[in-house]
């Protein structure tokens, strides 16, 4: 009885600690947006590469679901897959991790391979630790420099706006490992 009590107490604590700091951020949260008006646009150009892990027991990119046309499909159209891919700061895999790319990409084009994007760029080191980016748009990823908007971000890229040109740095079809370059041009307040 005491022990469940004594848990008691300690989850009731736990919850108002976590309550705390919710409204702790929401006060942060009301004071960012009050002094939103003075805040100067900033702009920024990063660079940084995804690892696409695509085969393997370590795959990084794994689907989840395809229509019954997406095997007789070119392009793979209706094949949804998520994502959790390593971002590093140079080509090589073992390079500074920067964060993940994560998302849900869907084959969504009939003709040509092309890709609705739905992606979040969560950066885990460096100087825009803490902060995400969301990429949302379409990507024909035959083409060279395939140009996607940056939608918006958190942290220190909260109203974020912008758009990344992307390329396929290298593809190794043994390790089905591809190596993708993102170039992002964002401004944010
Ligand atoms: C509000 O923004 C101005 C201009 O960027 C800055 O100088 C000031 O410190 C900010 N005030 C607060 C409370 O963040
Ligand atoms: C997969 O990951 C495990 C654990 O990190 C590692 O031991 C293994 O060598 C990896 N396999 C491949 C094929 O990379
Ligand atoms: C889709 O495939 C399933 C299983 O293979 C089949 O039962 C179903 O009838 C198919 N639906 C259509 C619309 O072709
Ligand atoms: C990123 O930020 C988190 C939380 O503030 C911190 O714990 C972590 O050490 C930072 N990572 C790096 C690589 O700076």
């Amino acid at each position: 009885m005491e022990r469940v009590c004594a848990i008691f107490i300690l989850c009731s604590l736990l919850i108002a600690g976590s309550y705390a700091s919710t409204s702790k951020d929401i006060l942060e949260a009301e004071k960012w947006f009050r002094n939103l008006s003075q805040r100067r646009e900033k702009v920024a150009k990063l660079r940084f590469y995804i690892q696409d892990v695509l085969g393997g027991p370590n795959a990084t990119i794994w689907e989840v679901a395809r229509s019954n046309v997406t095997s007789l499909s070119h392009t793979m159209f209706g094949q949804i897959r998520v994502l959790d891919n390593l971002i590093t700061a140079e080509p090589d895999r073992n390079s500074e991790k920067l964060g993940r790319a994560q998302g849900l990409v869907t084959s969504a084009d009939l003709r040509e391979s092309a890709l609705a994007m739905n992606l979040n760029f969560v950066f885990t080191a460096g100087r825009y630790n803490g902060s995400t980016l969301c990429i949302l748009g379409r990507n024909p990823i035959d083409t060279m420099n395939r140009e996607l908007p940056v939608v918006g971000g958190t942290g220190v890229f909260r109203m974020a706006r912008g758009f990344s040109i992307s390329n396929t740095y290298s593809y190794d079809p043994v390790e089905n490992y591809g190596v993708l370059e993102y170039t992002v041009y964002v401004s944010y307040v």
